[in-house]
């Protein structure tokens, strides 16, 4: 047999014969920015360990959006900071907190714009913890009730998708019928179903300053360790009615995307987070990456390891790259 009678090469010689091969599209309408919603006027905060990155009240969100809007990405991701934190988080339900104000301006000024609210306690609570805290546990089932009225109270806000983050057992559950019994039966869940507990969340804290005031997050959030586990948490979800199940954060588990991916029939979500992020931005800030090229590179993987949806706040910079 003469040698070769295969060139891969062949197919990469010019850009039009890559672009006819490539096998993985980004394109805008897999993006969602993540938003931080602060109270007060005419805040625009930036987060130090997080470049391009602002916690913002209302009235600086709605030109923010207005933005994101007109980059046709097709949804943001709502966080909020509320005035004041108790061992409860009842600023996370209450009608007129933070992100409450913000879906209703957001959903009121943009009604085709997909609002996904995260619901959790951590940025609500005094102590940070992502549940109600007995002694030095997070208590899982007294805690069930509370995220059911926060993911209601964004539902009633105008909420389009709930994203529950806390990762207490059944929370997708008791979400879904708190939902169903108010009306709100087309409101989705997307569910951080595999979240795992990873240090890359340490800009996030400071952006959302939800940082736990003691203890860590290991008894509720994933080992990094595990894989098998991931799939027995997003089937759990699937079963109590998640819409879209999250595989968090996204770099370090490409390998989880795709098991996800192979194994369920829901549309599957990658959360790019803070510290996959801020890495990116530390290092072209010194020179020593080219950041928009990291940047499409990075996104284009998480699409190829499986992932429908991704979670980044490089969202903006990648759809105005994508649309030159
Ligand atoms: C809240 C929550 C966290 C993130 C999203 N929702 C932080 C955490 O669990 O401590 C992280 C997002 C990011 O790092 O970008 N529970």
């Amino acid at each position: 047999m003469y040698f070769p009678t295969f060139r891969p090469r062949r197919l990469r010689r010019n850009a039009n014969l890559r672009r006819m091969i490539r096998e993985t599209i980004l394109s805008v309408d897999h993006l969602i920015y993540p938003l931080f919603a602060a109270p007060g006027k005419s805040v625009r905060n930036p987060v130090g360990s997080m470049p391009g990155v602002f916690q913002m009240s209302v009235d600086c969100l709605l030109e923010e959006v207005e933005s994101v809007n007109d980059l046709r990405i097709p949804a943001i991701l709502l966080f909020g900071l509320p005035r004041e934190k108790d061992d409860q988080g009842s600023e996370a339900y209450a009608s007129d907190g933070v992100v409450q104000i913000a879906v209703r301006t957001i959903k009121d000024k943009f009604p085709d714009l997909i609002v996904v609210t995260d619901v959790c306690l951590c940025e609500y609570t005094s102590h940070g913890h992502c549940g109600v805290v007995h002694g030095q546990e997070v208590d899982n089932d007294a805690t069930l009730d509370l995220l059911a009225r926060v993911a209601l109270s964004h539902a009633r806000a105008g909420a389009d998708v709930v994203a529950p983050s806390d990762m207490m057992d059944g929370r997708v559950r008791s979400i879904r019928q708190a939902l169903d019994q108010c009306g709100f039966e087309q409101v989705s869940i997307l569910s951080y179903a595999a979240k795992y507990c990873s240090a890359f969340y340490g800009p996030f804290r400071e952006a959302a300053e939800s940082a736990p005031r003691f203890g860590d997050r290991r008894a509720y959030q994933m080992d990094t360790a595990n894989a098998r586990e991931a799939l027995r948490e997003v089937s759990l979800d699937i079963e109590e009615g998640a819409d879209i199940v999250m595989v968090k954060p996204a770099l370090a588990y490409l390998d989880i995307i795709r098991r996800v991916k192979d194994t369920f029939n829901r549309p599957v979500a990658a959360y790019n987070v803070s510290g996959e992020y801020s890495m990116i931005k530390a290092a072209a800030e010194r020179g020593w990456l080219d950041e928009r090229q990291v940047m499409m590179e990075t996104l284009t993987a998480i699409r190829r390891a499986g992932a429908d949806l991704i979670l980044s706040y490089f969202a903006k910079d990648a759809a105005r790259l994508l649309q030159e």
